[in-house]
């Protein structure tokens, strides 16, 4: 099933509900005018042509580049990120948000999506960096859901969950050959023609 950027007039963004109001209200009151200031990037789930327009959402995620400031990294947490030098500072990726339709929950979709958010956050993070994906699970369902799924307490006792973008990279060699034979993405212009212009 295809996943595409979130596209208001395509998408019908009214009706889509997870049952979680924080996750609803984010798709409908937040994704779209954050993609627009290029604040974050939602993407949604629909049903393959023909389709009506707009079409149902059948679950989205949504993508945010982050720095996680930590001056007291976690020990076990830096070595497994291999970032012990690197404090203060550290680039992440942040999984923002996560929402199945009622009607197709429990059928493996979650899942399925959720593999497709992390092969393209690692496709992002191998594009401009990124040592991880985290999340913030919004409920002790969710923190189980991720969990089940390969995530891990970034810091002892506190919610917030990470996958190390390495580990990704050696499940995912596919997408790592993809980035390192794609073809040239931008056609460069050497003339005296201004970038901007
Ligand atoms: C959490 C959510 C995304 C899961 O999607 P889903 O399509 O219902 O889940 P799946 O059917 O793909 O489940 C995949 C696996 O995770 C497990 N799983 C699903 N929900 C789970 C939960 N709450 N606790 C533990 N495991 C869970 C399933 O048992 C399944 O395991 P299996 O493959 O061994 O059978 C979905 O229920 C949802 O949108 N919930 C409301 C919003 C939310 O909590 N979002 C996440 C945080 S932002």
């Amino acid at each position: 099933m295809p996943v595409e950027p979130l596209d208001t007039a395509q998408h019908n963004r009214e009706d889509f509900s997870c049952g979680v109001e924080g996750v609803d209200r984010y798709f409908q009151a937040v994704a779209r005018q954050a993609a627009e200031k290029h604040a974050s990037q939602s993407y949604v789930l629909v049903p393959p042509q023909p389709r009506p327009v707009p079409c149902e959402v059948i679950g989205y995620y949504t993508l945010v580049a982050h720095t996680y400031r930590d001056p007291a990294m976690d020990a076990t947490t830096a070595k497994a990120l291999k970032i012990s030098g690197l404090t203060g500072s550290i680039p992440m990726i942040l999984l923002g948000q996560l929402g199945i339709g009622i009607a197709h929950q429990g059928r493996g979709v979650g899942a399925m999506l959720l593999r497709e958010a992390l092969r393209r956050s690692l496709h992002a993070a191998l594009s401009i960096g990124g040592v991880a994906i985290i999340t913030d699970p919004i409920n002790a369902a969710a923190d189980a859901f991720y969990q089940k799924h390969g995530f891990n307490s970034l810091i002892a006792g506190q919610s917030r969950l990470y996958i190390p973008t390495a580990v990704l990279a050696r499940y995912n060699p596919d997408v790592v050959a993809m980035f390192k034979n794609q073809p040239q993405m931008l056609d460069i212009n050497f003339g005296t023609q201004h970038f901007l212009a």
